[in-house]
Formats: structure tokens, sequence, C-alpha cells
């Protein structure tokens, strides 16, 4: 247990390099959402990031990269996934590739897999931090295990301060939905996780690109398990109409529904990239005791849509516990 989390502005970068390097954690701002990051080549610092997210399982993580030079040392790049990274990094996108032979990243990272997350963050602390640490950092969302993804420091202290070092400061995120997950690691490009670069964009580079597994199917990236993403108060979607108590997220051109307790808007001209953009913020603040529950209005299913629907279906499932 860590007393007290400090919270540290960009100045503080050669700090947070230099605490990272002993194998502590420190939380960083990227354009999806806010990482809890350490040292991706040090096993007792991957340990920690699951133990103060309180994850049940060894989920495999992401690992963040300040380039393409630093990814090739990781991972085994093949003609598509150089042509991928070297189109949408750095930004929202995460490549699952087989482990180059002598990868230094903890097999705990992986969680025992062959095949490893790298992406290149499209924020400049996070990047500063990269080469200031010169180690790849595992970085899941600095959330506790199973909650709401945090995209300002105030939210990241709010889920683990006491739990780690330090939260370096960069704003509120603007992409707001985490990296889409792409594995390139068999013969069929496919998407495992929807997030902020849409499948449409990627099938322009690829040609077609097959979609994660229907939930029969195995979950292929452990995030895709049912109840994730959660707020505390129960979830309705595709709402048209209100229920007693409830607050509602509303979208749209049109206006929203009557007789809501409260209402937020993840974007009033229905832009699907402002909405993902508000999406945890705007769950994080209807998450209150006087909220009976939660109703979000229909959320279109293309582009980041795919991406934002596919949060709220999760965050509106039954509940494991
Ligand atoms: O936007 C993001 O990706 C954020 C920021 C901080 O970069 N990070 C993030 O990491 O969301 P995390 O650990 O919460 O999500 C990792 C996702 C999970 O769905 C996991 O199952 C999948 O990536 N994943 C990681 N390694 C994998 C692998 N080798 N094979 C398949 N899926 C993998
Ligand atoms: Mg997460």
């Amino acid at each position: 247990m860590i007393p007290v989390t400090a919270l540290w502005s960009a100045d503080r970068i050669e700090d947070a390099a230099k605490v990272l390097r002993s194998g502590e954690l420190v939380a960083f701002p990227t354009e999806t959402v806010y990482g809890l990051g350490g040292d991706a080549t040090n096993d007792l610092a991957v340990a920690r990031i699951f133990e103060a997210k309180g994850r049940p399982r060894f989920n495999p993580l992401i690992t963040h990269v300040p380039d393409l030079t630093a990814a090739r040392d990781l991972a085994v790049f093949d003609a598509r996934a150089e042509r991928v990274a070297r189109e949408f990094w750095p930004g929202p996108l995460s490549l699952v590739l087989p482990r180059a032979p002598n990868s230094p990243v903890s097999l705990l990272a992986s969680a025992g897999l062959d095949t490893l997350a790298i992406r290149m963050p499209a924020h400049p602390l996070a990047l500063a931090l990269l080469r200031a640490t010169g180690r790849p950092l595992a970085a899941p969302s600095a959330n506790r295990s199973g909650r709401l993804s945090p995209t300002s420091a105030g939210d990241v202290m709010a889920e683990l301060g006491g739990r780690i070092a330090a939260v370096l400061d960069g704003g509120r995120s603007a992409v707001g939905i985490e990296s889409t997950v792409l594995d390139l690691s068999g013969a069929e490009p496919r998407v495992l996780r929807p997030g902020g670069v849409a499948t449409e964009a990627l099938e322009k580079l690829l040609g077609h690109v097959a979609a994660a597994g229907a939930p029969s199917e195995a979950p292929r990236s452990p995030g895709m398990l049912a109840s994730h993403y959660a707020p505390e108060r129960p979830l309705r979607l595709e709402a048209r109409d209100a229920r007693p108590g409830e607050a509602l997220l509303a979208f749209g051109l049109g206006p929203a529904p009557k007789g809501f307790r409260e209402v937020r808007w993840l974007s009033r001209s229905g832009d699907l990239m402002e909405a993902a953009a508000n999406l945890f913020a705007a769950l994080r603040a209807l998450d209150r005791p006087e909220v009976a529950g939660i109703a979000v209005m229909p959320i279109p299913e293309r582009g980041l849509g795919v991406a934002i629907n596919d949060r709220l279906r999760r965050a509106a499932a039954p509940r494991l516990s």
C-alpha cells in the first residue's frame, strides 16, 4: 500500500521515468484513456499492475512503445503490420503480433501467450515518458478491474489513489475510448476489440477484416468478457422514454425525450467522435446514488459507434458479482 499517490504535471517526466525504472507504477495520459504504466520488461512491475487493478486473472496487457523501431525489438512485423503501423501510429490501434524470439517483454504481461499486443500512443506526454524511461511500458486502463476507464487524472486518483506511486496529468483524453485491438498474428486480420480506429478505416488498407468472435465463442481477447466497464447504477440501452428516477445519456440531432431527472449529452450534433470522447466521463458523472438508473439513447452502429455500443453493452450486461 502506497499511502500517498503524487499528482505530477508534465515537468515531472524525469521523476516519473525514474519511478518506472525502479519497478513502481505511474499512471499516464494517452489519447484513448489513462494507462496504468509499469516496466513491461520487469515481472514484478507487471505483477504490481494486476495487484493495483485487482484483476481476478492475468489478462494480457498492451505494451506501449515510443516508435516503430522500438516495437520491432519486441514483436515480429510482417508486411501487413508494417503498413498498418505506418498508417495509424501514433494512434488508437494495438497490434497483436508474434512475440520476437528475444523479446524482453515479461511473459506475465502477455499472460504466457506467444503473441504480444503493442501500440504507439498519440499523446506527447506518453511519448516523452516512454522515451525518458527507455523501456516499453505495459499499460492497461488505469481503473480498478471491471470499472469505467479513466479519461482524466482526477478519474485515476479516484480509482487508484493510494495504490500507485504517481499520476501524470495530461488533461482530458481526446479519443476517450480504448484502442482497437487488431490481431495480425494469423492469416486473416481480425478485430478483437473495437476501439478508436474504425474497422472501415482498417479495411481500406487490409481488405476484409474479420470481427471479434461471436459471443458464444471463447473470447480471444480476455478484455472482451461480458460485464466490464460498468458503472454502479443499472444501464438501459436504446431508451426512448423515461422511467422513474432515471438519468439520460443523450445523443443525436433531435430533442432528448422528456421526464428524466438529468440529461447529459454525448453529442448534440450526432458526432460519434465527440460522443466517444465524452462517454466514460458522462457515465461517471451520472453514476451517483440519487440516480436510479442510466438510460442511453440509441447510438448508430457505424464507425466509432461500434466501439461505443460495445462498451455500453458490456456496461449494461448482467454483473458477475
Ligand atoms: O487504449 C488502450 O488500449 C488503453 C491505453 C492505456 O493504451 N489500454 C488498454 O489496455 O485498454 P487493457 O490492458 O485494458 O486492454 C488490453 C486488451 C484486452 O482486450 C486484452 O485481452 C487484449 O488487449 N490483448 C492484449 N494482449 C493480447 C494478445 N496477446 N492477444 C489477444 N489479445 C490481447
Ligand atoms: Mg480496461
